[in-house]
Parts: structure tokens; C-alpha cells; sequence
């Protein structure tokens, strides 16, 4: 079957990468991927917005493609998947009535509650005084602010006190998100450790994959402003045996009876944003497609088929597949980005990297995220978030490893990324 892959980051070259291993796959093609990708897929040069949507259906229908795997959640709210589905294409991501939940986290809010899945408590607003009411009326406690629509990371304040909050409130609403700004969510505050668990789903079930922990934070330690993601590792042990059987019981099974009542037919990946509270687990938001650079730590611990997965998905078949399996291993990917990101950065610095050993190079990936080619076909920077080293190995230690050693074959004039990845593992298992 011939494959399109919409998007061009990072999640997107680990998913062409494993979906290139795939017998089934006759031809990959990626819009619009990106340098890293050219080993694995053809890359067809579509935008993932406005017009770009229509050119990417054509594309699949005069290519004969049999399903499109949406890499972000831009073109899954644009309705990309039920445009294809009109055209008879398989799809794995939702439409947009499934994309709600991570393009209106107050339609989330409502669906959990509808529900009874356990998330923090929440009020939403759509004008500022009613907002700075409510926010007075609170204890002068922690609570976070949140926009309502797709703000690219960037729509949540956690606010320490209520001058923070109001202030937070007043800034989401200024008009600077424009529409997804228009409406605010107030929620209570929560600690703990924070999981991502993504999910397989067909419409009708949902499998979920291994925990991964994110590191979103630019600084060591935690510290610093938000980022699309410095690092991950998976699987993670402060997500236990017992935690999974608690999270099954009291999340995943109200969510596949949520996705059988009918309000939306969600076939692809429901990314689970887990806290683990002393209270128990608690979702702190969805997102309706695979998480970057999750996806770049699980895809090389996947030993199935993921053509053959992905396919039962957007065909409604997955509980007559094989069940994903996973390798009793761990893997790390880390982050390497532009100084200054997620502020203001340089592009256009070249990318060098040495070569490694044959027995490093098996076991670890260079994933692409924000890479362009030169006029000479060299390799240059051109984005905050550059490169997705990833290992893998038996243990944490192992990864880690292998990990800062193909980071250290890598050069580029103002590289910097976080030496800590998975350092809260390490604390928890000391
Ligand atoms: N209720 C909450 N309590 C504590 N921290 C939160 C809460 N909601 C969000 N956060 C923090 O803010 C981050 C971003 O929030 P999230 O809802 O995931 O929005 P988005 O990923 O769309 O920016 C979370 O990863 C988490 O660290
Ligand atoms: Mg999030």
C-alpha cells in the first residue's frame, strides 16, 4: 500500500522511519518531511495548512495512496481526515469533531466531565472581569490559566498566586492568540509526576503504548521557560504496575465507552497527558495525535508492525490485529536546538557529524526536526528544535550512554541541549 505522511518534524521522520521497515508499505511519501527523511520517503513539497489541505488530498487520491498518517494537529482541526474520508482514503488521525479535544481544551474539560474522567477542576470564561471575579473570589492560591484553542505551546501560565493568575488572564485575552485566546480556562492546581501516555485508537477501543517522560522545560534541572520538548525517555517506572491498573479502571475504560457513545469517530493516536497526583491519576489535557519527541523515543522500542497497526486503526480493526509489542528496553532521545530558543535564535549553521561506531550506529537514530539542505546539498540548521538523538539500549544506563555519545558526534555553531535527560529516573531509582 502507498503511505503519505503529513508533516515535516521530528514525530514525523521517527514514524517514516519505523513505517519504512513495514513489508506492507510499497511506497512512503512525506509532506512535506524534511532532509532526514529523504532515506526512508519521498518528499512531496505540500504545505499542512490553508490551500496546502487540498493539494494534499489530491495528491493522495492521483498517487493512489491507501492511508495518510497526520503528523500534527493543524491539519487533523482543518477536517484534513474527513476531507480524505469523503475521497475514500483510510486516515489514521481524527476528524475535526475527535480533534476538539485538543483544539478547544474547554470541549476536553466538558467531554472528561461528561465522562467521569478525572481531571483537575476547571471554570472556563469567555469575558475578562467575569474571569478576574472568579480569580478573586479563589483562595490567593496556586492555579493555571489556560487558553481555550491551539496556542502552540504557548496558551498555559501556571500561576503561583492570584496576582500571577489575573495577570494571566488578562495577557491570554489581550487578543495576542487571536481566537483560540477568545475564551479562558481557570483550573485547579495540581502536583505530581507527569506521564505522556499515548494511545492506539480505532473508533471503537484504544491500546495504550509505553509511558514516556518529557523534559519540556530549556533548562537543567526543570528550570526555564517551556519548549516544545528538550528530551524523552521511556518506559517509566514511577508509572507502575499498579498505576497502569488504576489508570485502566478509571481512565482508559470510561474513555473507550466515551468513544463508543458516538459523538466522534476517532481513529489514530489520543496522547494522554497524565499527572500522577497523590489523589491518583489525573488527565491534564489531550492531544489527538502522536507527541513530539515522545514519538521519537517510543518508535524505536515498537517491535511490531507499525503499517500494520496504524491500518487497523483507521480501518476500525485493531482489536483483530496483533497487539503492539513492545522491546523489554528503554530509550532516550535528547533534544538539540539553536541557542536562545524558545526565544529568538539563529538558522543557516551548519551541521557536521563524525562518524560512530558500527555498534553505536545500530543502536541509535538522528532524527530531523528543524534541518534544511544548502545549495550545495549540505546540511544546515532551521529551527529552535534541530535534531532528536535518540538510543536505546537494555537499561536506562545503556541509552543514556549511547545517547551522549552520538550527541557528541554532532556539531553545530551554537548547539545546546539538556545533559539531563531522564535524570528523574535516575533520582527515583537511587
Ligand atoms: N492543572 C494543572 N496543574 C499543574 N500543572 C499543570 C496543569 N495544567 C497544565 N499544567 C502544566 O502546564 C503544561 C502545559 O499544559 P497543557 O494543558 O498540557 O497545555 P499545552 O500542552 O497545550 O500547552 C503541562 O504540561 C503541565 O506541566
Ligand atoms: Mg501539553
Amino acid at each position: 500500500m502507498n503511505v503519505l505522511i503529513v508533516g515535516g518534524g521530528g514525530r514525523e521522520h521517527a514514524l517514516a522511519w519505523k513505517l519504512s521497515q513495514s513489508r506492507k508499505v510499497t511506497a512512503l511519501y512525506a509532506a512535506p518531511g524534511n532532509p532526514g527523511m529523504e532515506d526512508v520517503a519521498c518528499r512531496v513539497p505540500l504545505q499542512t495548512s490553508g490551500e496546502g489541505i487540498d493539494k494534499i488530498v489530491e495528491f493522495a487520491v492521483k498517487e493512489s495512496v491507501g492511508l495518510v498518517v497526520v503528523g500534527p494537529e493543524g491539519p487533523l482541526a482543518l477536517g484534513l481526515a474527513d476531507r480524505l474520508a469523503g475521497r475514500g482514503i483510510l486516515c489514521f488521525g481524527p476528524g475535526a469533531k475527535g480533534a476538539r479535544l485538543e483544539s478547544s481544551k474547554i470541549y476536553a474539560k466538558e467531554f472528561m466531565d461528561r465522562h467521569h474522567i478525572p481531571t483537575p477542576a476547571w471554570r472556563s470564561f469567555s469575558a475578562l472581569d467575569e474571569a478576574k471575579r472568579c480569580l478573586s473570589d479563589l483562595p490567593d492560591a496556586p492555579v493555571v490559566v489556560k487558553a481555550d484553542g491551539l496556542a502552540q505551546g504557548k496558551g498555559v501560565i501556571v500561576a503561583k498566586n492570584r496576582a500571577e493568575a489575573l495577570s494571566a488572564a488578562e495577557k491570554i485575552m489581550d487578543g495576542r492568540f487571536g481566537e483560540a485566546g477568545r475564551k479562558i480556562l481557570v483550573e485547579e492546581c495540581l502536583v505530581g509526576e507527569e506521564i505522556s501516555l499515548l494511545s492506539f485508537a480505532d473508533g471503537k477501543t484504544l491500546i495504550p503504548m509505553l509511558p514516556v517522560q518529557d523534559h519540556k522545560q530549556i533548562g537543567e534541572g526543570d528550570t526555564g521557560p517551556n519548549t516544545g520538548g528538550m528530551g524523552t525517555y521511556a518506559p517509566v517506572s514511577a508509572f507502575s504496575a499498579e498505576t497502569a491498573r488504576t489508570v485502566e479502571e478509571t481512565i482508559l475504560r470510561p474513555l473507550r465507552t466515551a468513544l463508543r457513545s458516538g459523538e466522534f469517530d476517532y481513529r489514530g493516536c489520543l496522547y494522554i497527558g497524565l499527572m500522577l497526583t497523590s489523589e491518583g491519576p489525573r488527565v491534564i489535557e489531550f492531544n489527538v495525535r502522536f507527541g513530539d519527541p515522545e514519538t521519537q523515543a517510543l518508535m524505536p522500542l515498537l517491535d511490531s508492525d507499525l503499517f500494520e497497526i496504524m491500518h487497523a486503526c483507521a480501518a476500525g480493526r485493531l482489536e483483530e490485529a496483533r497487539p503492539p509489542e513492545w522491546r523489554d528496553e528503554s530509550a532516550v532521545c535528547v533534544v538539540m536546538a539553536s541557542q536562545g530558543y524558545p526565544g529568538e535564535y539563529s538558522v543557516g549553521r551548519v551541521i557536521t557529524e563524525r562518524p560512530v561506531a558500527e555498534e553505536l550506529a545500530r543502536d541509535s537514530w538522528v532524527f530531523h526536526a528543524g534541518t534544511s539542505r544548502d545549495a550545495r546539498g549540505g546540511l544546515t540548521t532551521a529551527g529552535g528544535r534541530v535534531l532528536g538523538v535518540t538510543a536505546r539500549g537494555k537499561t536506562l544506563e545503556t541509552a543514556l550512554k549511547r545517547v551522549y555519545a552520538r550527541v557528541d558526534s554532532i556539531d553545530f555553531r551554537e548547539k545546546t541541549y539538556r545533559r539531563d535527560i531522564a535524570y528523574r529516573e535516575l533520582t527515583r531509582r537511587s
